[in-house]
């Protein structure tokens, strides 16, 4: 059995395959409309969430599956004092399949280690987001064609975002990649991803404080939000929020073909005017989320074949 958890838990291959599924479905949505019929997922989100929830349950429905789950730590046995452990024991006896986000880094991981059933790590703390860097790929690929040789500016909080944190870490895979990191000095990317991760890979990287410096080097600006929720103290996070707003003024430096992703929630960081740029990718993004997470469904559930290593 097979969970994700981290976006190395698929090879480059696997992560391959499983985007390509995502562009088939994309291509012929009623052939898979029965595919999960009978099937329930269990969505454990012990931390606010829209799309990443909605669009996992969205994507069992039009599976022809099943939905059941919370929505907030608050109204489960989690206010209780119940561990992770325990809870997905017996949601295993309840549902086939799981996405859990927790603000606590790691504790999807402890899930899977006591699952039944494949789990998915849908945003642990600042951590990991594997299924939205599944949604960012497919997003790249089928505005560029490929993944390779793409130079993309990563925006904003790359300390706390662990959507960047993932995406850097799969992206690393793929040849000629070029990372522009766009931060104040205080929401860097943590050194264990330079280190780690992008050193190690060879792909070069600069760290810049002002996004209208690389702007029209860019063939991806991928904005995120300062994580409010993750600072320490209040008076930072007011004096970083508006550290960058994307404006039609500063969108007109970027290449002609250049794409602004987001994962989104936005905050003030993209300028609303900027929504009817064609170049604005961000909501075609959030709904190809959807769509990896039939294909990651599919695949965990050993519904698909072909997709995973093991099974040839
Ligand atoms: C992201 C997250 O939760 O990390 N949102 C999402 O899942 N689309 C980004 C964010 O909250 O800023």
């Amino acid at each position: 059995m097979r969970h994700l958890i981290d976006p190395l838990d698929f090879s480059r291959a696997e992560t391959d395959r499983l985007l390509a599924l995502a562009e088939k479905i994309i291509a012929a949505p009623a052939e898979y409309a029965h595919k999960c019929d009978g099937k329930i997922l269990a969505t454990l989100f012990y931390e606010p969430s829209t799309r990443t929830r909605l669009s996992f349950e969205s994507a069992m429905m039009r599976l022809g599956g099943k939905v059941l789950g919370f929505a907030s730590g608050d109204n489960s046995s989690a206010a209780k004092g119940e561990s992770v452990a325990d809870t997905i024991r017996m949601i295993s006896g309840y549902a086939d399949i799981a996405a859990m986000r927790h603000f606590k880094e790691g504790a999807p991981f402890v899930a899977s280690q006591h699952a039944q059933i494949p789990v998915i790590n849908a945003g642990d703390g600042g951590h990991q987001h594997p299924t939205q860097t599944l949604t960012d790929m497919l997003t790249i690929r089928r505005s560029r064609g490929e993944i390779s040789g793409v130079t993309i500016g990563l925006c904003g909080d790359l300390k706390f975002g662990r959507t960047v944190h993932s995406l850097v870490k799969s992206l690393v895979r793929y040849e000629k990649i070029r990372f522009v990191l766009i931060s104040p000095e205080e929401l860097r990317m943590p050194g264990y991803i330079l280190k780690e991760v992008i050193e190690p890979s060879g792909h070069p990287y600069q760290e810049v404080r002002e996004m209208e410096e690389v702007m029209d080097s860019l063939d991806i600006l991928y904005m995120t939000r300062v994580q409010r929720e993750r600072f320490f103290n209040e008076e930072d996070y007011v004096r970083l929020k508006d550290s960058y707003i994307l404006t039609p003024e500063k969108l007109a430096l970027g290449k002609r073909d250049l794409a602004v992703l987001h994962p989104l929630p936005r905050v003030n960081e993209i300028s609303t005017e900027v929504d009817a740029d064609p170049r604005a990718m961000y909501f075609q993004q959030a709904r190809n989320g959807v769509f990896v997470r039939m294909a990651l469904i599919l695949t965990l559930l050993g519904l698909e074949k072909g997709i995973l290593e093991e099974e040839g």
